[in-house]
């Protein structure tokens, strides 16, 4: 299994990954190319992928410090660090044959690094509380990730006006968020 890179070539797998795992229309091609805009400064790219052969199996992306907007679930007088070094952990998806093997972690770590180089001073991500085997939680915890706060119904409006069919509710969708921090 190789971790590199996210490139336009995987474009399309990353998508039907991301879709299969948190539910349809949770990701379309023109996010995805602002996905990549955002994670790359300074020519470093902190979006990653985890292939087995050629096949996309793991998908982790993540935003630079500073190009990113805040929204109402983002709680920066919680946060360890002023807001321009903070960068964000926007979506993890691993193939459900491949979870629970340490794929998540390789993938987290390769973000990091790449979050480090460009200069940030820690990592914000919103956990998916109700995923399957609370290994969202569970695998930001073990890299060091703390709880900021919880947000209930993180999704729900996401579903309601994008039609995103989360896999545990569908529509209108109620899971909730761990709002949590890595230092770097
Ligand atoms: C969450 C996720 C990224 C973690 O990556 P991973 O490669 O599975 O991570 P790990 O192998 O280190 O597993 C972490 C823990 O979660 C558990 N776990 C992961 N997936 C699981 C599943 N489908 N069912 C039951 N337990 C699971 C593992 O057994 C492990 O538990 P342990 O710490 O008690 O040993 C991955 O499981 C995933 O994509 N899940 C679905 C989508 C998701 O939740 N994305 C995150 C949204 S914020």
């Amino acid at each position: 299994m190789n971790i590199i890179p996210l490139t336009e070539t995987y474009y399309q797998q990353a998508l039907l990954l991301a879709n299969k795992v948190h539910g349809d229309n949770y990701l379309d091609l023109p996010s995805l190319i602002d996905m990549q805009k955002k994670a790359s400064k300074n020519a470093i790219n902190a979006n990653f992928i985890a292939l087995e052969g050629d096949t996309v199996v793991g998908l982790r992306l993540s935003y630079a410090a500073n190009q990113w907007p805040l929204d109402e679930w983002c709680t920066p007088s919680l946060w360890p660090c002023a807001q321009t070094d903070m960068a964000y952990f926007k979506c993890i998806a691993i193939d459900p044959n491949q979870q629970g093997k340490g794929i998540g972690p390789k993938l987290l770590t390769a973000s990091i690094n790449a979050l480090k180089q460009q200069g940030a001073k820690a990592g914000i991500g919103h956990l998916w509380q109700q995923s399957p085997g609370n290994g969202a939680v569970k695998y930001f915890t073990k890299a060091g990730g703390k709880l900021i706060k919880e947000h209930k119904n993180r999704w729900y409006e996401y579903s309601i006006k994008e039609n995103y069919q989360c896999t545990i509710c569908g529509v209108p969708c109620h899971c909730s968020a761990a709002e949590m921090v890595i230092e770097f």
